[in-house]
C-alpha cells in the first residue's frame, strides 16, 4: 500500500485516478479547490472514509505554513502526482493574446507543481521508493509542435518539463517523470477526445505503480513510450 498525494481530484483525470488507486488499496491524499463542485468526490469519500483524505488547496495561493502543518500529519508520502492544470486561451490567435495573462497558466501549470514538490520533499524523503509524476502534455513538446497556437498551455507545460529534468538531476533518489495522459474526455479534453477518463486512469495507474525500468527525468506517454522534448 502506497501513500499517494494528488492535486485536482474533484473532476477529470484526477478524480478517476483517485478512484482507481483507492480500488487498488492505496491511500490517497487529494486536493480540490474550495469553490469546486465536489459532489462526486464526497460520494467517493463516503465509500473510502479512511483511505481518502481530502483538503482544499489552490495551487496558485498555497499558504505554505498551514500546508506544511497539514503535511506533517502524514509523515511519509510515497508518490506525488501533480495533476491539477488549466488550458487557458487555447484558441485565441497570437495577435489577440493578452500576453500578461500567460502568468496565470505559468502559476497553475508550472509554479504550482514546483511549489507542491518542494513542500512535499520531507514526506517523500521518508519513503523507501519516492516517486514524483507531473501530468504534462504532448503539447508541451517543442519537437512535436506541428500546429502552433496554444501559446499559454504549451509554454507552461514545456517549462514544467524542464523543471522535471533539473529536479531529476538534483534528486537522483527520487524517480521523477513527466507523463502525457493521452487525449482524454474531460472538461479540458472535450467530447471528441479519444480516451475515457476511466481508461486514462487505469493506464496512468499501471505506469505510476509499475515504473521499474523507467529513467528519471524523462518524458513518457501513458503507454510508457518516451516522447521527444
Ligand atoms: N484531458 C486531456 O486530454 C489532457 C491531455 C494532456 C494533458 N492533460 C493534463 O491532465 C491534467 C488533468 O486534466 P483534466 O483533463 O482532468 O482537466 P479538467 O477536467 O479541466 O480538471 C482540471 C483539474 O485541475 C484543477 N485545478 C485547476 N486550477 C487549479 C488551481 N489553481 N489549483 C488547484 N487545482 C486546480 C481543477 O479544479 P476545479 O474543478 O476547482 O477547477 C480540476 O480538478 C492537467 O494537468 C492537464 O493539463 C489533459
Amino acid at each position: 500500500m502506497k501513500y499517494i498525494f494528488i492535486t485536482g481530484v474533484n473532476r477529470g483525470i484526477g478524480f478517476f485516478l483517485t478512484k482507481e488507486l483507492l480500488k487498488r488499496g492505496h491511500s490517497v491524499i487529494g486536493t480540490y479547490r474550495k469553490t469546486s463542485n465536489n459532489s462526486n468526490l464526497q460520494k467517493l469519500k463516503s465509500v473510502f472514509p479512511l483511505k481518502l483524505n481530502l483538503t482544499c488547496l489552490d495551487v496558485k495561493t498555497i499558504k505554505q505554513d498551514e500546508f506544511t502543518e497539514y503535511l506533517n500529519s502524514f509523515k511519509v508520502i510515497d508518490i506525488l502526482i501533480n495533476n491539477a492544470g488549466i488550458l487557458d486561451c487555447g484558441d485565441v490567435p497570437f495577435e489577440k493574446l493578452q500576453i500578461d495573462d500567460l502568468l496565470h497558466s505559468i502559476e497553475v501549470n508550472t509554479l504550482g507543481p514546483m511549489k507542491i514538490t518542494q513542500l512535499l520533499l520531507p514526506n517523500l524523503a521518508k519513503s523507501a521508493s519516492p516517486r514524483v509524476f507531473h501530468i504534462t502534455s504532448q503539447m508541451g513538446s517543442i519537437a512535436d509542435n506541428q500546429t502552433g497556437g496554444y501559446y499559454f498551455y504549451r509554454v507552461s507545460k514545456a517549462a514544467l518539463n524542464m523543471f522535471n529534468k533539473s529536479f531529476s538531476r538534483d534528486y537522483p533518489n527520487i524517480l521523477s517523470i513527466v507523463i502525457h495522459p493521452g487525449w482524454v474526455k474531460t472538461d479540458m479534453g472535450g467530447d471528441h477526445a479519444l480516451i475515457s477518463p476511466e481508461i486514462a486512469a487505469t493506464n496512468l495507474c499501471e505506469l505510476i505503480l509499475n515504473m521499474n525500468n523507467t529513467i528519471s527525468g524523462n518524458f513518457y506517454n501513458y503507454k510508457g513510450d518516451i516522447l521527444p522534448w
